[in-house]
């Protein structure tokens, strides 16, 4: 059976934009019931400024204590520049993701650069990520379209993945932002992506605003896809992109592959456990779109 591989980002793209803030320690549970429903990867926490994104401020007390209780955790960091990265680096970090976005005015809302810059500090700060012996995720962010731009040109998310490749980015994670993606969009995009990218270096970051999050999920699958980021109960969205909603639920994505006849390797149980947990903590109710099915056959596997 051919093996989908999910990176869980709800404790960094989760938990970046909830009005209520999660303590370290909880944060640490999110990551350890993530685990036991058979997650590999997540991504922990954001190195980034506290005044732009207090809810990762503490990412420098919560990275030691998963790598700690999670040694086998496949463990990635947001790091927007290389003061993010010499803190996710003093933390015990062993793979760290760059944020590039493809317009100009989407970088200076998020990290406050323009474009060139943005790129020459992706690609620098991926060369020192290297220099230190780490793993590397490069993200070419609003891939299909722009909250303040309008549509992406597919030839500056070609040109900008080039430029990340080259710089040794371990995987290019396109996103679509905003969720504003179609799949034809993502087949027309992926697919001329993964004529110039190897399919094991290609992710794909989908957010689920339009409801085709798993739409777009199965047409990358269609060219080849096998790298997904996803978040459980659905939870993320971008601070800095109005409009963004929450990420493709992993429940969601999960249910769809194995019904598809691919390994993820990930329980369903123990991802309702894990919404279960989420929807406590941040007092409001969560799940993608299957997972009022998904609970009642919980509920008759247990009657
Ligand atoms: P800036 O204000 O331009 O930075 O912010 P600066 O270089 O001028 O420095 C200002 C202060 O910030 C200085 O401190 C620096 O030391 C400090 P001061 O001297 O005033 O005390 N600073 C930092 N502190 C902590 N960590 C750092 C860091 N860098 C500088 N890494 C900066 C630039 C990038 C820091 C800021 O704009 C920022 O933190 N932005 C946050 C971006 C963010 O987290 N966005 C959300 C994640 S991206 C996303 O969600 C999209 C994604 O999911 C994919 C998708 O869906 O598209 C990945
Ligand atoms: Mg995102």
């Amino acid at each position: 059976m051919e093996h989908l591989y999910i990176t869980d980002v709800a404790p960094r793209d989760g938990l970046q934009n909830q009005p209520v803030h999660l303590d370290a320690s909880t944060k640490l549970q999110l990551a350890q019931l993530l685990a036991k429903a058979g997650v590999r990867s997540i991504e922990a926490t954001s190195f980034v400024s506290p005044k732009a994104v207090p809810q990762m401020a503490d990412a420098a007390e919560l990275l030691p204590l998963i790598r700690a209780a999670l040694p086998d955790l496949r463990t990635s960091v947001l790091v927007p520049n290389l003061k993010g990265l010499e803190r996710a680096h003093a933390a015990g970090a062993t793979e760290v993701a760059v944020v590039l976005s493809a317009t100009e005015t989407m970088n200076r809302k998020n990290i406050n650069m323009g474009l060139d810059q943005a790129t020459e500090v992706s690609e620098q700060t991926l060369a020192e990520a290297h220099r230190l012996g780490l793993r590397t995720r490069a993200y070419v962010a609003v891939a299909f379209d722009c909250p303040f731009e309008g549509e992406t040109p597919l030839d500056e998310v070609l040109r900008l993945a080039h430029r990340m490749q080259r710089a040794g980015a371990g995987e290019i994670v396109i996103a679509d932002t905003i969720g504003s993606a179609s799949p034809g969009m993502v087949k027309q995009r992926m697919g001329a992506l993964a004529e110039a990218i190897a399919l094991d270096q290609l992710a794909i970051h989908l957010h689920d605003t339009r409801g085709m999050a798993v739409a777009n999920a199965w047409a990358a699958l269609e060219v080849g896809v096998r790298r997904f980021d996803a978040s459980v109960g659905g939870i993320g969205g971008c601070p800095f992109a109005p409009g963004a909603a929450g990420n493709v639920a992993t429940e969601d994505l999960v249910l769809m592959a194995e019904r598809s006849g691919f390994a993820t390797g990930i329980s369903l149980d123990g991802l309702l456990d894990t919404v279960d947990f989420a929807q406590v903590q941040l007092q409001r109710p969560l799940g993608g779109r299957a997972i009022t099915w998904l609970r009642r056959q919980r509920e008759k596997r247990n009657s």
